[in-house]
Order: C-alpha cells, then sequence, then structure tokens
C-alpha cells in the first residue's frame, strides 16, 4: 500500500513549474542549500532541487527499506522521475506503448503508463538530442510529432518501421530495421503518442512475435536483443528497469534572454548567474546558469555563490592562493617565477634573475668606473 505525499513548495513566479537532474550533492558542495528552507532536498535517492519540487510528488511506501519515489503528480501520467539536474534535465522511467496481435488480428492497443503522456503543463520537452524513438517488432511501425494533432504541414513527424522478415538477419544490439528501428525525434515535442501500427497484423512473418512496442528511449539506455521479440513479460520489466527518457526544463516565455533582462520584472535568475537562451520548436525561453567560479541554485535566492578554490589541500596553486570573486589568483616567493600553478609552471627560482642582477650591478659599477677614468681624462 502506497501513501503518497505531496512536496510541493510554494513558487515565486507561476511561469516556474517543475523539473530536472543528476548534479549530485558532493558535486554541488554539501553546504549548498539547492531547496527552499522547509522544502525536502531529496526524494528517496533523486535530489529535487528548487523550482523542480512544483508538480511532483513524492511516494512513500510502507514496505521498509524501500526508498521513496517520485512522480509527476499531473494526473493520469505517473511516470518516475530518476534523476533532476539543476542544469535543467530529467531522466525518467520512459514509457511504453504496445500491440499485442494474435492470428493477423489487433487484439490489444495498451500502454504500460498512462497515455497520451503530455508534458505541456510542465515546461518541459522531450530533447531531440538525448533520444531516439525506438520500435521493436516484426512489421511494426511509429511515429512521433511534435503536436497532438496530425496535422503533417505545420508540425514535423518522425517514424521508422521495424522488419523481420528474416529471423537469420536480426543482430543484436543493432537497431537498424530488422526487429528494431531508431529514429530521432522531433525539436519541440512535448507529447508522445506513437501512432504505432503493423501493416499486416504480424501475419506475414514469424507468428511468435506476436507484440510490436514503441518508446523513446535515451540513447545507450536500450540494447535490442533478439530475445526481446519473444518475451513480453522480459521484455516490459527490461524496459522498466533500464530504458529512460530525457526531457529539458526550462522558462517558459515568449522572449528571449535579451528581452526579458530589459524588463526584469519576471526575470528569476538570481546574483551570480547568467541567462541562457533555450528554443525547441515553438518553444521558447531561457535557463539560468551559475557564473563560473560559483555554484549553487541558479533560480534561489540569493543566487549562486563564489567558490573558494583556495581552500584545501588540493587547490590549484603550487604556493600562495588568493581567492577573489569568481576565480583566484596563485603568486610566487620574492625571486621566484611561473604562473603558480601546479598545473602549469609552478614556482621555480629565479636564476635569470639572480644573473641579471648581478649583470645590472656589474655594468654598474664598470659604467661608473669608465665614467671616473673619462671625468679624470678631461679633467
Ligand atoms: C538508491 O541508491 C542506493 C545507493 O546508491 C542504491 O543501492 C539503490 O539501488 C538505489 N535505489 C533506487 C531505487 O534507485
Ligand atoms: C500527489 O498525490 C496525491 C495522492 O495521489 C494527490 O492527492 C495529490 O493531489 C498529488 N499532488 C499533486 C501536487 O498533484
Ligand atoms: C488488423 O486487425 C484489426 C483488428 O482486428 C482489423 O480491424 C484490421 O483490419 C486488421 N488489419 C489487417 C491488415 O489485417
Ligand atoms: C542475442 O543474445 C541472446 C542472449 O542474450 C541469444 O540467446 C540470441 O541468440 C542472440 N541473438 C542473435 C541474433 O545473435
Ligand atoms: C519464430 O521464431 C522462434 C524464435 O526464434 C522460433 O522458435 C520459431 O520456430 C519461429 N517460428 C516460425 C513459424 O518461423
Ligand atoms: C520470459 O522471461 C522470464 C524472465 O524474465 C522467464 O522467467 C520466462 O520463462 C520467459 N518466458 C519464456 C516463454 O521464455
Ligand atoms: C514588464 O513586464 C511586465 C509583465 O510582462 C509588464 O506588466 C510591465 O509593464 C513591463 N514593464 C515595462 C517597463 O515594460
Ligand atoms: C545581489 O547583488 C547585488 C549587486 O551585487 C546586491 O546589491 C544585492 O544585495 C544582492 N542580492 C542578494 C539577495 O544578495
Ligand atoms: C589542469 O590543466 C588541464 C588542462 O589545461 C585542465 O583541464 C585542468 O582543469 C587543470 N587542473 C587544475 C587543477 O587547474
Amino acid at each position: 500500500m502506497k501513501e503518497l505525499r505531496r512536496v510541493l513548495c510554494v513558487l515565486m513566479m507561476s511561469i516556474i513549474t517543475n523539473t530536472i537532474l543528476t548534479t549530485s550533492a558532493t558535486e554541488m558542495g554539501n553546504e549548498i542549500p539547492l531547496s527552499k528552507p522547509g522544502c525536502p532536498s531529496r526524494c528517496g535517492n533523486v535530489s529535487v532541487p528548487y523550482p523542480f519540487d512544483y508538480n511532483l510528488n513524492c511516494s512513500h511506501t510502507t514496505i521498509t527499506n524501500n526508498p521513496p519515489r517520485l512522480f509527476f503528480s499531473t494526473i493520469p501520467t505517473i511516470l518516475e522521475v530518476m534523476d533532476i539536474s539543476i542544469k535543467g534535465k530529467l531522466r525518467l522511467k520512459t514509457p511504453l506503448a504496445y500491440n499485442h496481435y494474435q492470428q493477423g488480428k489487433l487484439i490489444s492497443h495498451e500502454y504500460s503508463d498512462a497515455f497520451p503522456y503530455d508534458l505541456f503543463p510542465h515546461p518541459q520537452v522531450f530533447s531531440d538530442t538525448a533520444n531516439k524513438l525506438t520500435v521493436v517488432g516484426c512489421d511494426d511501425s511509429a511515429s512521433a510529432s511534435a503536436s497532438s494533432d496530425a496535422s503533417y504541414s505545420t508540425y514535423s513527424r518522425h517514424g521508422c518501421h521495424a522488419y523481420c522478415s528474416n529471423l537469420h538477419e536480426l543482430i543484436n544490439g543493432s537497431c537498424s530495421g530488422n526487429g528494431c528501428c531508431q529514429v530521432s525525434i522531433p525539436n519541440g515535442m512535448t507529447i508522445f503518442n506513437p501512432r504505432l501500427d503493423s501493416d499486416y497484423n504480424h501475419s506475414l512473418y514469424n507468428t511468435s512475435n506476436t507484440y510490436g512496442y514503441a518508446f523513446i528511449a535515451e540513447e545507450g539506455t536500450y540494447t535490442f536483443n533478439s530475445i526481446d521479440l519473444f518475451n513480453h513479460t522480459a521484455f516490459v520489466n527490461k524496459i522498466h528497469n533500464h530504458v529512460r527518457v530525457v526531457t529539458e526544463w526550462f522558462v517558459r516565455q515568449h522572449e528571449s534572454c535579451n528581452k526579458v533582462l530589459t524588463n526584469k520584472s519576471t526575470y528569476v535568475c538570481q546574483n551570480n548567474t547568467h541567462c541562457i537562451d533555450f528554443q525547441a520548436g515553438l518553444f521558447t525561453g531561457y535557463r539560468c546558469s551559475c557564473l563560473p567560479g560559483y555554484r549553487g541554485n541558479p533560480y534561489l535566492s540569493p543566487g549562486c555563490t563564489d567558490i573558494d578554490e583556495c581552500a584545501g589541500v588540493d587547490n590549484p596553486c603550487s604556493h600562495t592562493c588568493t581567492n577573489i570573486p569568481g576565480s583566484y589568483k596563485c603568486s610566487c616567493p620574492k625571486r621566484h617565477k611561473g604562473n603558480g600553478l601546479k598545473n602549469g609552471t609552478g614556482c621555480t627560482s629565479d636564476s635569470s634573475q639572480v644573473f641579471s642582477r648581478l649583470a645590472l650591478g656589474f655594468g654598474a659599477s664598470f659604467g661608473s668606473i669608465i665614467v671616473l677614468l673619462v671625468g679624470s681624462w678631461l679633467y
């Protein structure tokens, strides 16, 4: 039995909804708070930085030793969030769509998760660089479009067809059309409503393959295996346990950073941050990022804080390290040269400087002897 607890925290701006990623607490520095005071910063294994806590539900199970799990709270979508990055990427368990055929008939058209899977209530799109639309089956096709309606003229639609007329052509690890095909997804896609279809209802080819599947997979999380075609239970488990989908979160605004910065009334980036334009298909907006040399949560007041590069024994300088806002300075002791970086030339005692001082001293005394000689001669 599950008891769901709401982890919604009040937002400064209604335009921000939820999202993102992978930065671990250690990466960010344990002392830097990533969530608002009083808001939980983690749900089980997932770190939940502000403002990504919005619209997410942390579900606690009564089974001991089971960590709570994080879900999108939008009904009816019950997608589990595995990872949120402050940079704006969320990693979710991918929803799986499948058709079941028997004796040349489509007998069920099912989705393991609620569909259509629409991100629109969240300011997110499916990452078109990190994901691929994937179809697994014999005589199965699916397509994905940036819009839920099939207006082909306005929105690009990407699709592919998986065949396996000859089972000997199946290759484990290869997803190039035999038993499995993959294609990029359109830019700016917010809804996953695959048009899963079979030309001959699986009646032409090997009849032991009775399912056709479609899902969006983060590249590298799905590897085709010929046994995926013949064991439905095992396949569903494999997708659930290993296959992820990446979404991109952003502050949804009609304006780019340039415009937003001229009227800061809706600008959400805090101190010591910069604004990064975001554009995907029909959507525009921006994201916030800490300035180089700063860390923390760029969306949370007061903003990012200076990194003290000099703290600790593995500071970058071989001798004296001076922390300055956003950076640091290495300096060498007197009569040493070099850039002072452990990484670089370090500090070496300056023999050439010693030599040039000697030369200077020698030159000066030699010069004054000449002056004396010339003076006495003139006299
Ligand atoms: C949570 O993290 C622990 C330790 O890293 C790991 O052993 C465990 O499998 C994770 N649990 C889930 C549900 O990811
Ligand atoms: C979280 O889940 C609970 C129980 O299903 C539900 O009552 C609540 O509305 C959800 N929270 C949000 C923010 O939707
Ligand atoms: C596939 O099955 C469906 C449902 O049984 C049926 O309506 C359709 O005509 C079949 N298509 C083909 C090509 O046999
Ligand atoms: C793929 O690997 C599985 C074992 O993981 C094996 O049973 C199967 O025969 C292999 N298929 C091909 C086409 O090599
Ligand atoms: C279909 O493929 C399975 C698994 O490779 C095999 O055992 C079966 O004999 C094949 N059936 C037909 C009709 O080719
Ligand atoms: C399908 O895979 C499961 C393990 O995931 C296994 O227990 C089951 O026997 C397999 N079924 C068939 C028909 O091979
Ligand atoms: C700034 O933007 C807000 C909200 O869009 C608007 O109400 C306000 O008039 C704008 N201010 C200026 C100076 O343009
Ligand atoms: C943000 O920076 C400005 C200028 O450096 C400063 O005046 C202001 O107090 C800072 N705000 C916060 C919340 O630290
Ligand atoms: C050392 O130099 C490399 C290459 O220039 C750089 O990537 C790395 O961050 C440097 N390490 C330190 C501690 O500065």
